[in-house]
């Protein structure tokens, strides 16, 4: 099949570059010329374990190419994909749709013979209808169909979700939208990957309402970690306890500084205000909201508790700083709200992180970037690990604390066994403190 893909963002990306690992003949469109330049040149615009390969293999084999002018492929396409950025609105969590609705005025323009049109960003219940409109005011002759297709993809295995699922869905409203659906994920449903067609509003429900119940189970552990520590019970034998029930199940419940990222934050903000709008409010969601943003902000306090009641004067070393491991996203990590908090009242922070440096310098300042973790805690008072980078856990632990001016270790992701820390101050979430 012929695909193009409007956006070549982290979606559109990883999308376009597996849908032609799959055998298809995709083009990628991206506004921005220096991305298309770079990407004609190898060069990927975000850190994703496996991509450049991924990209350089069917680009040689001539499956996969960009370009700024998606005219002819848009023209010779069976199916056109807006994988656009939603970001939230200013002022409001409302998600901004207006790169969605130019998309689709664009793609309406070029449009010959029958086209399925999917929109792959997260958007709205309703935006389904909106993008249909607009490509039928635009273009009356048009032969087409519109569809939702919502990923499920993680940043850092994203590659792995996508040629592995759990489940594909599709929302549209015809047969043929369905077959051509069905055709392109012809290599997933021979493997007997769940195909899951449904109405086009239901689809575009799925993905919020999927996101917000992963955001709910992190929130729920998070504050269950917080009555573990006021009670002196272990939150990682809790999570393993309630997770092996298959009901509850394991993934999801690891407790830690506050979720953050492209998707949860937006999309849980963005759900809360079309239940609200509907005035079908979900009152969970919004709790788990306002329950996030302070998590982020008591990880200050906890930080200051565990140096003693003051960070002022002293030099804290922050070990990752991305929103989660094996990634370059800095979006909404937990990092931007605890270094300022913590620069705040008065503490020098000096940072390390395997793949954020770049991104973060640009939204942290008067941080000492380092190039390596133990550099990092040369003559710190503190070592806070932010981000669960594989390479945290096998610091040389003898190392760590001659490194460091006193051997306080503040772990928030709980990453090391409790047998191992013996030597020194730490503290973790909802787990005894060793010292
Ligand atoms: C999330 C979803 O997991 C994907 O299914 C979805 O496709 C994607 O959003 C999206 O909507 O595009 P992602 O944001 O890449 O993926 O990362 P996650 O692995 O879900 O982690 C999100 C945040 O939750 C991170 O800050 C992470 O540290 C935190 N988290 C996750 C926890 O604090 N505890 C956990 O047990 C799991």
């Amino acid at each position: 099949m012929r695909v193009v893909m409007i956006g070549t963002g982290y979606v559109g990306l990883v999308s376009g570059a597996c849908f032609a690992d799959f055998g298809h003949t995709v083009t990628c469109v991206d506004k921005d010329q220096s991305k298309i330049d770079n990407l004609e040149n190898g060069v990927m615009p975000i850190y994703e374990p496996g991509l450049d390969v991924l990209v350089d293999t069917n680009v040689k084999a001539g499956r996969l190419d960009f370009t700024t002018d998606p005219e002819t492929a848009i023209g010779e396409a069976d199916i056109v994909f807006i994988a656009v950025g939603t970001p939230t609105r200013r002022g409001d969590g409302h998600a901004d749709l207006s790169y969605v609705y130019a998309a689709a005025e664009e793609i309406a323009g070029y449009l010959k013979g029958y086209t399925v049109i999917v929109n792959k960003s997260t958007v709205p219940v309703g935006t389904g209808d909106e993008v249909d409109a607009i490509v039928q005011k635009t273009n009356p002759s048009a032969e087409f169909d519109v569809a939702s297709n919502p990923e499920f993809l993680r940043e850092g295995a994203a590659i792995e979700d996508f040629k592995r699922p759990d489940r594909v869905v599709v929302g549209a409203q015809s047969d043929k939208a369905f077959e051509a659906m069905t055709e392109l994920y012809r290599p997933l449903y021979l493997n007997e990957t769940p195909l899951l067609k449904t109405e086009r509003r239901t689809a575009e429900l799925i993905k919020y309402a999927a996101n917000a119940f992963l955001a709910v189970k992190i929130g729920f552990i998070n504050e269950i970690s917080d009555l573990c520590d006021a009670v002196g019970a272990n939150v990682q034998q809790v999570a393993k306890g309630i997770g092996l029930d298959n009901r509850i199940g394991s993934k999801f419940l690891h407790a830690g500084p506050g979720y953050g990222g492209s998707c949860f934050p937006k999309d849980t903000l963005a759900l809360s205000k079309t239940a609200h709008d509907y005035d079908a409010p979900i009152s969970i969601v919004d709790t788990v909201i306002k329950s996030n943003d302070e998590r982020k902000v008591s990880m200050i306090q906890r930080i200051e508790k565990a140096m003693g009641g003051s960070v002022s004067g002293k030099t804290i070393a922050i070990l990752g700083l991305t929103f989660k491991p094996n990634t370059d996203d800095m979006r909404e990590a937990p990092s931007l709200v605890i270094v300022p908090g913590l620069q705040e009242r008065g503490a020098n922070i000096r940072a390390y992180d395997p793949q954020g440096l770049k991104e973060a310098s640009e939204l942290l300042d008067n941080v000492e970037f380092c190039d390596g973790a133990y550099e990092c805690m040369e003559d710190a008072d503190a070592a806070v690990i932010l981000t669960e980078w594989n390479e945290f856990r096998a610091l040389d632990k003898g190392r760590m604390k001659a490194l460091l001016k006193s051997p306080t270790l503040v772990d928030l992701r709980n990453i090391y066994p409790l047998d191992e820390v013996k030597d020194f101050d730490y503290h973790s979430i909802g787990r005894p403190t060793t010292s």
